[in-house]
Protein backbone atom coordinates (compact mmCIF):
# COMPACT_ATOMS: atom_id res chain seq x y z
CA UNK A 1 0.00 0.00 0.00
CA UNK A 2 2.80 2.81 0.87
CA UNK A 3 4.40 2.59 -2.55
CA UNK A 4 1.41 3.46 -4.38
CA UNK A 5 0.96 5.74 -1.84
CA UNK A 6 4.19 7.46 -1.57
CA UNK A 7 3.89 7.61 -5.83
CA UNK A 8 1.43 10.30 -5.96
CA UNK A 9 3.32 12.87 -3.23
CA UNK A 10 4.43 15.92 -4.77
CA UNK A 11 7.47 16.50 -2.82
CA UNK A 12 7.41 20.57 -3.37
CA UNK A 13 5.46 20.47 -0.47
CA UNK A 14 7.52 18.80 1.90
CA UNK A 15 9.42 21.71 2.63
CA UNK A 16 7.18 23.88 3.44
CA UNK A 17 5.11 22.25 5.81
CA UNK A 18 8.35 21.36 8.14
CA UNK A 19 7.87 24.18 10.40
CA UNK A 20 4.20 22.84 11.07
CA UNK A 21 5.01 19.50 11.65
CA UNK A 22 3.22 18.06 15.02
CA UNK A 23 5.04 15.33 16.66
CA UNK A 24 3.95 12.23 14.64
CA UNK A 25 3.14 8.81 15.70
CA UNK A 26 4.08 5.20 13.35
CA UNK A 27 1.47 3.38 11.44
CA UNK A 28 2.34 -0.35 11.07
CA UNK A 29 3.14 0.30 7.46
CA UNK A 30 6.32 1.66 7.86
CA UNK A 31 5.97 4.86 7.53
CA UNK A 32 5.51 8.31 10.08
CA UNK A 33 2.91 10.73 10.10
CA UNK A 34 1.13 13.91 11.44
CA UNK A 35 -1.58 15.73 10.42
CA UNK A 36 -1.70 19.70 9.74
CA UNK A 37 -3.90 22.03 9.60
CA UNK A 38 -2.83 25.04 7.29
CA UNK A 39 -5.13 27.37 5.87
CA UNK A 40 -7.97 25.89 7.15
CA UNK A 41 -6.57 22.39 4.71
CA UNK A 42 -5.60 19.59 6.70
CA UNK A 43 -2.53 17.77 5.25
CA UNK A 44 -0.55 14.64 6.56
CA UNK A 45 3.13 14.60 6.42
CA UNK A 46 5.16 11.52 5.87
CA UNK A 47 8.18 10.10 7.20
CA UNK A 48 10.51 7.42 6.72
CA UNK A 49 10.47 5.31 9.39
CA UNK A 50 14.12 4.33 9.30
CA UNK A 51 15.57 7.99 8.30
CA UNK A 52 12.77 9.82 9.65
CA UNK A 53 13.01 12.21 7.17
CA UNK A 54 10.04 13.27 5.12
CA UNK A 55 8.72 11.63 2.06
CA UNK A 56 5.79 13.46 1.68
CA UNK A 57 2.65 15.65 2.47
CA UNK A 58 -0.91 14.93 0.88
CA UNK A 59 -4.09 16.72 1.26
CA UNK A 60 -6.56 15.10 3.32
CA UNK A 61 -8.59 14.70 -0.24
CA UNK A 62 -6.12 12.69 -1.26
CA UNK A 63 -4.92 10.53 1.71
CA UNK A 64 -6.19 6.78 1.49
CA UNK A 65 -8.21 5.78 4.25
CA UNK A 66 -5.89 4.63 6.66
CA UNK A 67 -4.92 7.59 7.24
CA UNK A 68 -7.99 9.53 7.08
CA UNK A 69 -9.16 7.56 10.18
CA UNK A 70 -6.47 7.94 12.37
CA UNK A 71 -6.64 11.59 11.64
CA UNK A 72 -7.22 13.80 14.83
CA UNK A 73 -7.80 11.72 17.29
CA UNK A 74 -3.88 10.44 17.17
CA UNK A 75 -2.55 13.67 17.05
CA UNK A 76 -4.63 14.66 20.11
CA UNK A 77 -3.88 11.23 21.71
CA UNK A 78 -0.16 11.41 21.11
CA UNK A 79 0.30 15.35 21.35
CA UNK A 80 -2.32 17.21 23.60
CA UNK A 81 -2.74 18.14 27.27
CA UNK A 82 -5.40 16.14 29.13
CA UNK A 83 -8.42 18.32 29.12
CA UNK A 84 -9.20 19.09 33.34
CA UNK A 85 -12.60 17.39 32.25
CA UNK A 86 -11.30 14.23 31.80
CA UNK A 87 -11.36 10.84 33.77
CA UNK A 88 -8.06 8.84 32.18
CA UNK A 89 -5.29 8.23 34.67
CA UNK A 90 -2.01 8.55 33.20
CA UNK A 91 -1.57 4.84 34.06
CA UNK A 92 -4.39 4.09 31.79
CA UNK A 93 -2.85 6.57 28.82
CA UNK A 94 0.40 5.32 29.19
CA UNK A 95 -1.29 1.55 28.06
CA UNK A 96 -2.75 3.07 24.83
CA UNK A 97 1.30 2.87 23.86
CA UNK A 98 1.92 -1.20 24.31
CA UNK A 99 -0.03 -2.35 21.99
CA UNK A 100 0.39 -6.00 23.11
CA UNK A 101 -1.40 -7.42 20.42
CA UNK A 102 1.12 -6.13 17.70
CA UNK A 103 4.13 -7.96 20.21
CA UNK A 104 5.57 -11.20 18.27
CA UNK A 105 5.36 -13.96 20.44
CA UNK A 106 2.91 -12.81 22.60
CA UNK A 107 -0.40 -14.83 22.99
CA UNK A 108 -2.60 -12.19 22.54
CA UNK A 109 -0.67 -11.31 19.23
CA UNK A 110 -0.77 -15.66 18.02
CA UNK A 111 -4.71 -15.51 18.55
CA UNK A 112 -4.65 -12.50 16.44
CA UNK A 113 -2.94 -13.66 13.58
CA UNK A 114 -4.60 -17.19 13.85
CA UNK A 115 -7.66 -15.16 13.73
CA UNK A 116 -6.54 -13.25 10.81
CA UNK A 117 -5.59 -16.49 9.23
CA UNK A 118 -9.04 -18.04 9.59
CA UNK A 119 -10.79 -15.65 7.98
CA UNK A 120 -8.59 -15.08 5.22
CA UNK A 121 -8.77 -18.97 4.42
CA UNK A 122 -12.43 -18.98 4.13
CA UNK A 123 -12.99 -15.70 2.57
CA UNK A 124 -10.22 -15.35 0.44
CA UNK A 125 -8.93 -11.87 -0.60
CA UNK A 126 -12.36 -9.82 0.62
CA UNK A 127 -11.54 -9.09 4.15
CA UNK A 128 -9.21 -6.27 4.95
CA UNK A 129 -6.97 -6.40 8.08
CA UNK A 130 -6.46 -3.56 10.55
CA UNK A 131 -4.66 -3.24 13.99
CA UNK A 132 -3.58 -0.32 14.65
CA UNK A 133 -6.89 1.89 14.50
CA UNK A 134 -6.29 5.29 16.93
CA UNK A 135 -8.12 3.96 20.29
CA UNK A 136 -9.33 7.59 20.32
CA UNK A 137 -12.98 8.05 18.98
CA UNK A 138 -15.89 9.94 19.40
CA UNK A 139 -18.86 9.44 21.05
CA UNK A 140 -20.44 9.65 17.57
CA UNK A 141 -18.42 6.34 16.67
CA UNK A 142 -18.40 4.66 19.81
CA UNK A 143 -22.17 4.93 20.50
CA UNK A 144 -24.16 7.42 18.87
CA UNK A 145 -24.06 5.42 15.38
CA UNK A 146 -24.43 1.91 16.90
CA UNK A 147 -27.67 3.49 18.29
CA UNK A 148 -26.35 2.99 21.97
CA UNK A 149 -29.22 4.93 23.94
CA UNK A 150 -28.22 8.08 25.97
CA UNK A 151 -29.03 6.57 29.01
CA UNK A 152 -27.21 3.27 28.41
CA UNK A 153 -24.32 2.00 31.34
CA UNK A 154 -21.68 2.16 28.99
CA UNK A 155 -21.83 6.06 27.95
CA UNK A 156 -21.42 7.04 31.57
CA UNK A 157 -18.52 8.71 33.12
CA UNK A 158 -18.16 5.66 35.83
CA UNK A 159 -17.73 2.70 33.32
CA UNK A 160 -15.99 4.62 29.90
CA UNK A 161 -12.80 6.80 29.85
CA UNK A 162 -13.89 10.07 28.43
CA UNK A 163 -10.71 12.72 26.97
CA UNK A 164 -13.86 14.98 26.99
CA UNK A 165 -16.96 15.39 26.39
CA UNK A 166 -17.04 14.36 22.72
CA UNK A 167 -13.96 11.64 22.95
CA UNK A 168 -13.28 8.27 24.58
CA UNK A 169 -11.35 5.75 24.90
CA UNK A 170 -13.01 3.54 22.48
CA UNK A 171 -15.18 0.46 24.95
CA UNK A 172 -14.93 -2.02 21.79
CA UNK A 173 -13.87 -2.23 18.63
CA UNK A 174 -17.24 -1.91 16.48
CA UNK A 175 -16.65 1.78 17.36
CA UNK A 176 -14.49 2.22 14.04
CA UNK A 177 -17.58 -0.06 12.25
CA UNK A 178 -18.98 3.09 10.73
CA UNK A 179 -16.19 4.76 9.69
CA UNK A 180 -14.88 1.78 7.31
CA UNK A 181 -18.01 1.23 6.23
CA UNK A 182 -18.38 4.96 5.34
CA UNK A 183 -15.02 4.83 3.11
CA UNK A 184 -16.78 1.85 1.52
CA UNK A 185 -15.16 -0.93 2.90
CA UNK A 186 -17.22 -3.95 2.75
CA UNK A 187 -16.02 -6.39 4.49
CA UNK A 188 -12.74 -6.05 7.53
CA UNK A 189 -11.32 -7.49 10.70
CA UNK A 190 -10.14 -5.23 13.29
CA UNK A 191 -8.28 -6.01 16.40
CA UNK A 192 -7.39 -3.35 19.03
CA UNK A 193 -7.17 -2.35 22.78
CA UNK A 194 -10.58 -1.59 24.07
CA UNK A 195 -10.83 0.25 27.58
CA UNK A 196 -13.59 0.06 30.36
CA UNK A 197 -13.98 1.00 33.95
CA UNK A 198 -14.37 -1.92 36.13
CA UNK A 199 -13.76 -4.11 39.14
CA UNK A 200 -10.17 -5.47 39.78
CA UNK A 201 -9.47 -9.48 39.55
CA UNK A 202 -7.84 -12.42 38.20
CA UNK A 203 -10.39 -11.79 35.03
CA UNK A 204 -10.77 -7.84 34.63
CA UNK A 205 -8.68 -5.23 33.64
CA UNK A 206 -9.92 -1.79 32.20
CA UNK A 207 -7.63 -2.73 29.57
CA UNK A 208 -8.07 -5.93 27.50
CA UNK A 209 -8.39 -6.43 23.26
CA UNK A 210 -10.86 -7.47 21.22
CA UNK A 211 -11.47 -8.80 17.56
CA UNK A 212 -14.29 -7.12 15.44
CA UNK A 213 -15.67 -7.75 12.08
CA UNK A 214 -18.31 -6.88 9.34
CA UNK A 215 -19.21 -8.20 6.10
CA UNK A 216 -21.30 -6.93 4.05
CA UNK A 217 -23.60 -8.78 0.79
CA UNK A 218 -25.02 -7.60 -1.97
CA UNK A 219 -28.62 -7.06 -2.97
CA UNK A 220 -28.95 -10.48 -4.29
CA UNK A 221 -28.15 -12.31 -0.97
CA UNK A 222 -29.37 -9.51 1.11
CA UNK A 223 -33.22 -10.56 0.30
CA UNK A 224 -32.31 -13.80 2.52
CA UNK A 225 -31.93 -12.99 5.83
CA UNK A 226 -31.47 -16.75 6.84
CA UNK A 227 -28.52 -17.14 4.42
CA UNK A 228 -26.43 -13.86 6.02
CA UNK A 229 -27.20 -15.85 9.43
CA UNK A 230 -26.18 -19.35 8.23
CA UNK A 231 -23.19 -17.59 6.92
CA UNK A 232 -22.38 -15.88 9.93
CA UNK A 233 -22.39 -19.28 11.88
CA UNK A 234 -20.63 -21.33 9.70
CA UNK A 235 -17.93 -18.68 9.76
CA UNK A 236 -17.74 -18.28 13.59
CA UNK A 237 -18.47 -22.15 14.14
CA UNK A 238 -15.02 -22.94 11.69
CA UNK A 239 -13.52 -20.40 13.29
CA UNK A 240 -13.48 -22.11 17.00
CA UNK A 241 -12.61 -25.23 15.52
CA UNK A 242 -9.88 -23.86 13.94
CA UNK A 243 -8.67 -22.10 17.65
CA UNK A 244 -9.55 -24.75 19.36
CA UNK A 245 -8.00 -27.59 17.41
CA UNK A 246 -10.92 -30.07 17.86
CA UNK A 247 -14.13 -30.61 17.33
CA UNK A 248 -15.72 -28.86 20.39
CA UNK A 249 -19.45 -28.97 21.23
CA UNK A 250 -20.53 -25.08 20.26
CA UNK A 251 -24.24 -23.80 21.26
CA UNK A 252 -26.15 -20.46 20.59
CA UNK A 253 -28.48 -18.53 22.61
CA UNK A 254 -29.87 -15.06 21.78
CA UNK A 255 -28.01 -12.21 23.02
CA UNK A 256 -28.49 -8.29 22.95
CA UNK A 257 -26.78 -6.01 21.69
CA UNK A 258 -27.70 -1.82 20.78
CA UNK A 259 -26.55 -2.28 17.34
CA UNK A 260 -27.22 -5.56 15.68
CA UNK A 261 -30.51 -7.82 15.36
CA UNK A 262 -31.40 -10.42 16.14
CA UNK A 263 -28.27 -11.13 18.20
CA UNK A 264 -26.45 -14.27 19.21
CA UNK A 265 -23.85 -15.25 21.61
CA UNK A 266 -21.43 -18.24 20.66
CA UNK A 267 -20.65 -20.85 23.48
CA UNK A 268 -18.09 -23.78 23.71
CA UNK A 269 -18.03 -26.53 26.01
CA UNK A 270 -14.76 -26.24 27.90
CA UNK A 271 -13.43 -28.84 30.61
CA UNK A 272 -17.55 -29.55 31.15
CA UNK A 273 -18.67 -25.79 31.62
CA UNK A 274 -20.52 -23.31 28.77
CA UNK A 275 -17.78 -20.47 27.92
CA UNK A 276 -19.86 -17.39 26.62
CA UNK A 277 -17.00 -16.92 23.33
CA UNK A 278 -18.18 -13.99 21.32
CA UNK A 279 -20.86 -11.67 20.62
CA UNK A 280 -22.53 -11.17 16.85
CA UNK A 281 -25.88 -10.73 14.90
CA UNK A 282 -27.20 -8.63 11.52
CA UNK A 283 -26.55 -5.33 11.81
CA UNK A 284 -29.35 -3.12 12.63
CA UNK A 285 -30.73 -0.46 9.73
CA UNK A 286 -29.89 2.44 11.36
CA UNK A 287 -26.52 1.57 11.94
CA UNK A 288 -25.86 0.58 8.24
CA UNK A 289 -27.49 3.86 7.06
CA UNK A 290 -24.91 6.02 9.51
CA UNK A 291 -22.32 3.63 7.32
CA UNK A 292 -24.04 4.54 4.21
CA UNK A 293 -24.69 0.96 2.95
CA UNK A 294 -26.98 1.34 0.34
CA UNK A 295 -30.51 0.20 1.35
CA UNK A 296 -30.42 -3.37 -0.29
CA UNK A 297 -27.45 -4.47 1.87
CA UNK A 298 -27.66 -6.15 4.84
CA UNK A 299 -24.82 -7.46 6.89
CA UNK A 300 -23.08 -9.53 9.73
CA UNK A 301 -20.82 -8.39 12.40
CA UNK A 302 -19.22 -10.24 15.57
CA UNK A 303 -16.52 -8.91 18.26
CA UNK A 304 -14.86 -11.18 20.57
CA UNK A 305 -12.45 -10.62 23.71
CA UNK A 306 -9.18 -12.15 22.84
CA UNK A 307 -7.69 -12.33 27.00
CA UNK A 308 -10.65 -14.76 27.47
CA UNK A 309 -10.04 -16.70 24.82
CA UNK A 310 -6.13 -16.57 25.43
CA UNK A 311 -6.78 -17.23 29.20
CA UNK A 312 -8.97 -20.72 28.47
CA UNK A 313 -6.64 -21.58 25.25
CA UNK A 314 -3.13 -21.19 27.28
CA UNK A 315 -3.98 -22.05 30.46
CA UNK A 316 -3.13 -18.19 31.61
CA UNK A 317 -4.39 -17.96 35.01
CA UNK A 318 -4.59 -14.38 35.58
CA UNK A 319 -5.21 -11.43 33.31
CA UNK A 320 -2.31 -9.55 34.87
CA UNK A 321 0.40 -11.54 33.18
CA UNK A 322 -0.50 -10.57 29.65
CA UNK A 323 0.97 -7.33 30.66
CA UNK A 324 4.07 -9.18 32.35
CA UNK A 325 7.24 -7.78 30.78
CA UNK A 326 8.94 -11.11 32.55
CA UNK A 327 10.90 -13.30 30.74
CA UNK A 328 9.72 -16.42 32.47
CA UNK A 329 6.42 -15.71 30.82
CA UNK A 330 7.09 -14.24 27.41
CA UNK A 331 9.75 -16.54 26.49
CA UNK A 332 6.98 -19.66 27.01
CA UNK A 333 5.22 -18.68 23.59
CA UNK A 334 6.00 -18.68 20.01
CA UNK A 335 3.71 -17.15 16.96
CA UNK A 336 1.53 -19.78 15.28
CA UNK A 337 1.79 -22.23 18.32
CA UNK A 338 -1.06 -22.66 21.24
CA UNK A 339 0.96 -24.14 24.03
CA UNK A 340 0.16 -24.74 27.51
CA UNK A 341 1.56 -21.85 30.13
CA UNK A 342 3.89 -23.50 32.65
CA UNK A 343 3.40 -21.74 35.87
CA UNK A 344 6.47 -20.66 37.50
CA UNK A 345 6.53 -19.84 41.58
CA UNK A 346 4.16 -17.31 42.58
CA UNK A 347 5.66 -14.48 44.76
CA UNK A 348 3.68 -14.49 48.01
CA UNK A 349 0.48 -12.49 48.44
CA UNK A 350 -0.56 -9.96 51.33
CA UNK A 351 -3.69 -7.85 51.93
CA UNK A 352 -4.78 -4.79 53.57
CA UNK A 353 -8.51 -3.67 54.65
CA UNK A 354 -9.89 -0.33 54.61
CA UNK A 355 -12.98 0.89 55.99
CA UNK A 356 -14.13 4.25 55.10
CA UNK A 357 -18.32 6.13 55.05
CA UNK A 358 -19.58 6.91 51.90
CA UNK A 359 -19.84 10.08 50.42
CA UNK A 360 -21.77 11.42 47.63
CA UNK A 361 -18.71 11.30 45.24
CA UNK A 362 -18.13 7.91 45.69
CA UNK A 363 -18.17 5.21 43.34
CA UNK A 364 -17.05 1.79 43.31
CA UNK A 365 -15.19 1.70 39.98
CA UNK A 366 -13.59 5.37 40.66
CA UNK A 367 -12.44 3.77 43.85
CA UNK A 368 -10.49 0.84 41.87
CA UNK A 369 -9.47 2.95 39.37
CA UNK A 370 -7.46 4.90 42.27
CA UNK A 371 -6.81 1.65 43.63
CA UNK A 372 -5.08 0.46 40.43
CA UNK A 373 -3.43 4.07 39.38
CA UNK A 374 -1.19 4.18 43.08
CA UNK A 375 -0.96 0.66 43.41
CA UNK A 376 -0.34 -0.43 39.40
CA UNK A 377 -0.18 -3.95 38.71
CA UNK A 378 0.82 -4.95 42.23
CA UNK A 379 -2.44 -4.98 43.07
CA UNK A 380 -4.20 -8.90 42.54
CA UNK A 381 -7.75 -8.00 43.63
CA UNK A 382 -9.87 -5.70 45.61
CA UNK A 383 -13.71 -7.13 47.48
CA UNK A 384 -16.31 -5.79 49.30
CA UNK A 385 -15.84 -7.52 52.29
CA UNK A 386 -18.25 -5.76 54.22
CA UNK A 387 -21.18 -3.25 53.87
CA UNK A 388 -23.01 -1.99 57.13
CA UNK A 389 -25.51 1.34 57.38
CA UNK A 390 -26.37 3.67 60.38
CA UNK A 391 -27.89 6.86 60.77
CA UNK A 392 -28.49 7.15 57.06
CA UNK A 393 -24.63 6.35 56.14
CA UNK A 394 -23.25 3.43 54.45
CA UNK A 395 -19.84 1.86 55.54
CA UNK A 396 -17.60 -0.42 52.85
CA UNK A 397 -14.82 -2.68 53.94
CA UNK A 398 -12.41 -3.63 51.07
CA UNK A 399 -9.51 -6.19 51.18
CA UNK A 400 -7.07 -5.43 48.71
CA UNK A 401 -4.97 -8.14 47.83
CA UNK A 402 -1.02 -7.46 46.40
CA UNK A 403 1.26 -9.65 44.88
CA UNK A 404 3.39 -8.82 42.03
CA UNK A 405 4.09 -10.92 39.34
CA UNK A 406 7.35 -9.89 38.80
CA UNK A 407 9.09 -10.33 42.45
CA UNK A 408 8.54 -10.15 45.88
CA UNK A 409 7.18 -7.17 47.55
CA UNK A 410 8.58 -5.81 50.56
CA UNK A 411 5.93 -5.12 54.16
CA UNK A 412 7.37 -1.34 53.79
CA UNK A 413 6.85 -1.10 50.29
CA UNK A 414 2.92 -2.31 50.54
CA UNK A 415 2.45 0.31 53.61
CA UNK A 416 3.57 2.69 51.64
CA UNK A 417 1.23 2.18 49.02
CA UNK A 418 -1.85 0.93 51.27
CA UNK A 419 -1.39 4.50 53.17
CA UNK A 420 -1.03 6.41 49.72
CA UNK A 421 -4.37 4.64 48.92
CA UNK A 422 -6.01 6.13 52.53
CA UNK A 423 -5.11 9.41 51.82
CA UNK A 424 -5.76 9.46 48.12
CA UNK A 425 -9.70 8.05 48.34
CA UNK A 426 -10.03 10.56 51.18
CA UNK A 427 -9.10 13.33 49.54
CA UNK A 428 -10.50 12.77 46.20
CA UNK A 429 -13.57 10.25 46.82
CA UNK A 430 -14.09 12.61 50.31
CA UNK A 431 -15.06 9.47 51.92
CA UNK A 432 -14.32 9.30 56.18
CA UNK A 433 -11.82 6.64 56.66
CA UNK A 434 -12.66 4.25 59.76
N1 LIG B 1 -19.10 -4.82 20.70
C1 LIG B 1 -19.67 -5.95 21.41
C2 LIG B 1 -18.99 -6.03 22.80
O1 LIG B 1 -18.05 -5.33 23.06
C3 LIG B 1 -19.47 -7.26 20.66
C4 LIG B 1 -20.23 -7.31 19.36
C5 LIG B 1 -19.65 -6.88 18.18
C6 LIG B 1 -21.52 -7.83 19.33
C7 LIG B 1 -20.35 -6.94 16.99
C8 LIG B 1 -22.23 -7.90 18.15
C9 LIG B 1 -21.64 -7.46 16.99
O2 LIG B 1 -19.39 -6.81 23.64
Amino acid sequence: MSSLWLSSIQSSRVARFEAFLFPVVWNSKGVRWGFQQWKSRSFCVLLNRKTCQHVGTLRTKQLPLYCCLSSEAVVRLNTSELPATSNIPPSILEKTKEKLHLLPNHPLHILKTLIEKSIEEMHPREFSFYDDLPQLVSTKDCFDDLLVELNHPSRRYTDTYYWDEKHVLRTHMTAHDTTLLRAGKRAFLLTGDVYRRDSIDKSHYPVFHQVDAVRIFDRNTSQNEDKIIADLKSTLEKLAKNLFQSDMEIRWVDGEFPFTYPSFEMEVLWNGSWLELLGCGLLKRGVLDAGQVDKDSKGWAFGLGLERLAMVLFDIPDIRLFWSKDERFLRQFRDGEITKFKPYSKYPSCYKDITFWLSEKFHENAFYELVRSIAGDTVEQVTLLDEFHRNNKTSHCYRIVYRSMDRSLTNDEVDEIQDKIREEVARRLQVTLR
